[in-house]
């Protein structure tokens, strides 16, 4: 994140109130309740989880042990209770919700479907009986790589009900990025569709799907298709299934395996500092509690609530904000396949209009293109359904903030930032917004039960306001990751060795101002938010030197108006310099080479040619001078190590 950033954040002073119209009606109704909440499981933090596991979850056998921290940093919660996650999200709520919508779904072209809670647990038996009869059963890894489509939802609900460990990859990820994820997981079934709509095109899923498997994926035995875009696809006699045809003739019951709390509900590939993607591990009991007692917390939620999130189940945010938390609830959720600019910039505000959403939480990105746009669209909608909103995943200046109060909320919804990760599984640090005020560009101050902090680099709490440090979290918490899928090591490495195993480290930096209040800044490693979408700046370096005509790549941000941050890499060619005609055609190629390695989202917004990239002497990538010329801010490193200082011009792009 950019200084001018953080300059603006920190002199922001606005502060406002919950309005006292939804504090009367909320679940938690004050600063008092919020604090008393904050007290209660300070004082014993295992109990105080403990006793929400009872109250908020229905076991199978109960539990006696609440955290096992035994084998830190790898901690267990509630490890002997067993329950089934798809049995809590839909079966349990058959009695008094079987006719209410459990989903109600819009795809870009206006086909909408409602779908009651007894039709979702139809879906899902019959689904999960398809599963078991190609043999798919407990522990065993299933790849889904869907449209933004109700089935995506029960196919994540039909693993969890049969105890296979579903890994979804985001529809946008090309075919060698599901590649690497379908092997890593070890995964025996993949999940996909003919294709998905996104700005009227068809994104082909199973083209990729079958390329990635073309390519390796050994451990591929089924591949299930569900007809949804209609675009011709081929099918491997043998391999691949058309949904319609497994679900035919199967069982409308479907008893759910029940399984120990720690048993994997999840892996979630995301990306780090160093490396491929990782197989982020999350545990069933914990990590159920954390969605659903967030959606009571952060959300309010009630049960006339119609609840929108608009994250893909590509993502974290649409596991635990689409896929479990609003089902554990017992909440009506939306979900909508396309873009938020067809046919234009309204979409949104007249779904919200139209399905009269009560609860509406996207992405800074999304706020800030839809604002870019104009006040006309969203004014031409009724919003008056609107009583929360919400943000996630990046931060948010406090200029998009002020604009979702005013324009979208009416200065009439509390807005929660909320900030969390694919590792915490649970939004970790938001306003309670019946509760706590809120401040334009923070995330307010933690939940209940989770301890975080501010650190410096010897892990003491940074006390002076404003100061900037380490983000941590001091207790573990039921809803936290439990592993990097098949590496231990860099489990250990990437979470907890910074402070010798005492704190989880987040990966972010922030402040804390006066209040308490926290402010995140950015990553503290070489990770990079673009529209909000997780990227490892390696990542994209090691596709780049994968093109045959690239010997070296650096990559590193610069922060855009939209997207929050883009991409920016500098590249040193084989042969000759590229520049004019020639640079500008590399730069196309080398965008179309990215998007095809990793997929669209990773592909550079800038690429510089150089002969050579800046080093220090001991060989090391002078990153700090890359992102001062990306954002082309003046030179203050000492350059005078440079073996040719008229690179820096070079990459500066003058010469
Ligand atoms: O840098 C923080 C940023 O997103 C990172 C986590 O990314 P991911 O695992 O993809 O999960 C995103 C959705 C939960 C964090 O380390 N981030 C997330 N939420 C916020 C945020 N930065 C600032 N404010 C937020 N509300």
């Amino acid at each position: 994140m950019s200084e001018k950033t953080i300059d603006s954040t920190l002199s922001e002073q606005r502060v406002f109130q919950p309005p006292a119209s939804f504090s009367v009606k909320a679940r938690i109704g004050s600063l008092a309740e919020y604090q008393k909440l904050r007290a209660a499981a300070a004082a014993d933090p295992a109990g105080f989880w403990a006793a929400l596991a009872r109250s908020e979850i229905d076991w199978h056998k109960d539990f006696s042990v609440a955290l096992d921290a035994g084998k830190a940093p790898h901690y267990a919660w509630f490890t002997d209770g067993v329950l089934n996650v798809s049995y809590n999200c839909l079966d349990r709520h058959l009695a008094r919700r079987a006719d209410k919508t459990a989903i109600i779904f819009e795809g870009e072209n206006g086909d909408t479907r409602r779908l009651s809670y007894a039709d979702v647990h139809r879906q899902v038996c019959l689904f999960a009986n398809a599963l078991k009869a190609k043999g798919i059963g407990k522990g065993d890894r299933v790849v889904i790589y869907m449209p933004m489509v109700p089935e995506a939802v029960v196919a994540m609900q039909a693993c969890a009900r049969i105890g296979a460990i579903h890994s979804v990859v985001f529809g946008g990820f090309s075919a060698e990025s599901l590649k690497d994820r379908i092997e890593d997981a070890g995964a025996t079934a993949v999940i996909t569709a003919d294709g998905g709509t996104r700005g009227g095109k068809v994104v082909e899923l199973k083209a990729a799907c079958d390329r990635a498997l073309a390519k390796g994926c050994k451990t591929v035995e089924t591949v299930i298709v569900l007809k949804r875009a209609g675009n011709a696809v081929a099918m491997q006699a043998g391999r691949d299934h058309w949904w319609a045809d497994t679900v035919r003739g199967q069982a409308e019951h479907c008893d759910p395996v029940w399984v120990e709390s720690e048993h994997p509900l999840y892996l979630l590939y995301t990306s780090g500092s160093t490396g491929k993607p990782k197989g982020i591990q999350h545990a069933s009991g914990g990590y159920l509690l954390g969605a659903l007692v967030t959606m009571k917390w952060v959300f309010d939620i009630q049960d006339a609530d119609i609840f929108w999130c608009t994250a893909d189940v590509g993502w974290v945010t649409g596991h635990s904000y689409v896929a479990y938390g609003p089902l554990a609830a017992g909440a009506t959720l939306l979900m909508y396949e396309g873009a938020p600019t067809v046919p234009d910039a309204g979409r949104f505000w007249d779904i919200c209009a139209r399905h009269k959403v009560t609860i509406f939480y996207t992405a800074p990105t999304a706020i800030r293109a839809l604002m870019k746009l104009g006040e006309e669209f969203p004014n031409k909608y009724d919003l008056s359904a609107l009583r929360l909103l919400g943000t996630v995943g990046e931060p948010i200046n406090p200029e998009a903030w002020m604009w979702y109060h005013r324009v979208i909320g009416k200065e009439r919804c509390p807005i929660v930032d909320t900030w969390w990760q694919t590792e915490t599984g649970m939004i970790m640090l938001a306003p309670v917004p019946g509760a706590v005020p809120t401040k334009p560009g923070s995330c307010t101050l933690p939940l209940p039960g989770i301890d975080a902090d501010v650190v410096d680099e010897q892990g003491t709490s940074v006390t002076d306001p404003n100061q900037g440090g380490q983000l941590v979290i001091k207790q573990p918490w039921p809803s936290m990751l439990r592993t990097i899928w098949g590496n231990e090591q860099r489990y250990r490495d990437t979470y907890w060795a910074k402070f010798s195993g005492r704190y989880y480290v987040a990966g972010d930096t922030a402040r804390r101002d006066a209040d308490g209040y926290f402010w995140i800044m950015g990553r503290a490693d070489d990770v990079i938010k673009v529209s909000g979408h997780r990227l490892g700046t390696m990542e994209i370096e090691s596709a780049l030197v994968a093109h045959p005509r690239v010997a070296e790549a650096a990559v590193v941000s610069r922060p855009d108006d939209i997207k929050g941050e883009a991409v920016f890499a500098f590249v040193v060619t084989k042969g000759e310099r590229p520049r004019n005609d020639s640079a500008r055609a590399l730069t196309d190629e080398l965008r179309a080479w990215v998007s095809q390695q990793i997929g669209p989202i990773a592909k550079p917004d800038d690429i510089r040619y150089a002969e050579n990239l800046p080093k220090t002497r001991s060989g090391k990538i002078m990153r700090r001078l890359l992102r001062a010329i990306a954002r082309g801010e003046p030179i203050t490193q000492d350059i005078s190590t440079l073996e040719n200082e008229d690179i820096v011009k070079q990459l500066q792009g003058e010469r």
